[in-house]
């Protein structure tokens, strides 16, 4: 049978794939981008066990669970001393990381952890050279669920043609626990990390150095992604790095750009604000549904850059079924009418219309959309087939 014949070149063909690890070698999670919250943004050092409880009530009483996050992540300066076993323990912050990852799973979410390939963490505290299987060993009996692993000080040991084999050993050392733990790369997007991240293992990876609570960093970072879209799919995301939304740089009307931007890039929608003490407007910008529908859309696509005319710019993301999610973003200081045309979508006729932070179906709208949108801000749509 001509089939049969052809099954082990197919087969052969997938293992050998240069851009995917053999099925063996792959985790099979984060099918969408992986949502949650990260300790770094607003705690940085001062993340502890009572703020990682807090995070865990907090995603629950606010809806946020319900609206779809799941990962609640220790960032750096959680590390003590190894043991005279070389066992890595928390520091004095964290006095019972197994009880913690009980607490959170008790809440019905997951907990992540940081470390790095290098003797020292960025913060300075203890990494997992020379102990990586070791740690993986540790963060599976903790329970641990998700690891951001940063390349920090690894520099000083390894060389730069080595970063590949580095994030490799320690996706290998996770498999290896049979826990599964999505895999988060951190080196900056060096060494264009988008095209052989997920070939070492990676569920994603951060694209850029760090992000900070302002709207010219955010929107540096944001808008300088499209061209990034081709790698991006079901299990290996880009990460243009975590939200700032709700930590009080920007305005709501930035915020809102910030959310749509990342959510029309399939990024990681990882909060990094405050859940104990958010203003109402921060959660509702959180919990928008219709725009986390448009990041967790199951095809997977990551958005792009349509048309571009001076500081407005309309970018687009096709969903699953032919449908497209649209943002106009006005990244001038006075309003600006932004057009989107259907025949950019590979659309025609009427279609119906969504605005996605009114929530608010417009009805049908035939060959193109117009709206009038705030300095730094969006109007997002969704386009039917
Ligand atoms: C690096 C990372 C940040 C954060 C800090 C912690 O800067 O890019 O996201 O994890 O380290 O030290």
């Amino acid at each position: 049978m001509r089939n049969a014949r052809l099954a082990p070149v197919l087969l052969s063909l997938l293992v050998l794939s240069p851009a995917l690890p053999a099925a063996a070698q792959r985790n099979h999670l984060a099918r969408t981008p992986p949502m949650g919250w990260n300790s770094w943004n607003h705690f940085a050092h001062r993340v502890n066990d009572r703020v990682i409880r807090e995070a865990a009530d907090a995603m629950v009483a606010s809806g946020m669970r319900a609206a779809g996050y799941q990962y609640v992540n220790i960032d750096d300066t959680w590390e003590g001393q190894r043991d005279a076993q070389g066992n890595i323990q928390p520091n004095a912050k964290f006095p019972d990381m197994k009880a913690l990852a009980d607490y959170v799973h008790s809440k019905g979410l997951k907990l992540g952890i940081y470390s790095s390939p290098g003797p020292r963490t960025c913060a300075g505290f203890a990494g997992s050279y020379q102990h990586e299987q070791q740690d993986a060993n540790t963060y599976a009996q903790w329970g641990i669920d998700y690891l951001k692993y940063d390349w920090c000080s690894a520099s000083r040991v390894y060389r730069p043609d080595q970063m590949q084999e580095v994030y490799r050993k320690m996706a290998l050392a996770l498999l290896a626990t049979h826990r599964p733990i999505v895999y988060s790369l951190c080196q900056y997007g060096w060494q264009k990390v988008w095209t052989w991240g997920a070939s070492v293992g990676g569920n994603l990876w951060r694209t850029t150095g760090d992000i900070n609570d302002t709207w010219r960093r955010m929107s540096q970072i944001g808008f300088n992604q499209s061209d990034l879209a081709p790698y991006a799919g079901p299990g290996h995301w880009n990460d243009p790095d975590m939200l700032e939304v709700g930590n009080g740089g920007m305005t709501d009307t930035e915020y809102r750009t910030h959310f749509s931007l990342w959510a029309i890039l399939a990024a990681p929608l990882i909060a990094g604000n405050d859940l104990a003490h958010m203003t109402p407007a921060t959660l509702a910008i959180l919990t928008n549904r219709d725009v986390i529908a448009v990041d967790q859309d199951p095809l997977g696509k990551q958005g792009t850059r349509l048309s571009q005319d001076g500081t407005s710019e309309v970018w687009g993301k096709p969903l699953k079924g032919g449908a497209w999610a649209v943002g106009l973003f006005n990244r001038g200081e006075q309003p600006a009418s932004i057009t989107v045309r259907w025949p950019q979508l590979q659309l025609a006729g009427a279609r119906h219309v969504r605005d996605l932070w009114a929530h608010k179906n417009l009805g049908r709208v035939r060959d193109q959309f117009t709206a009038t949108v705030a300095p730094h801000g969006v109007v997002m749509i969704r386009v039917s087939r």
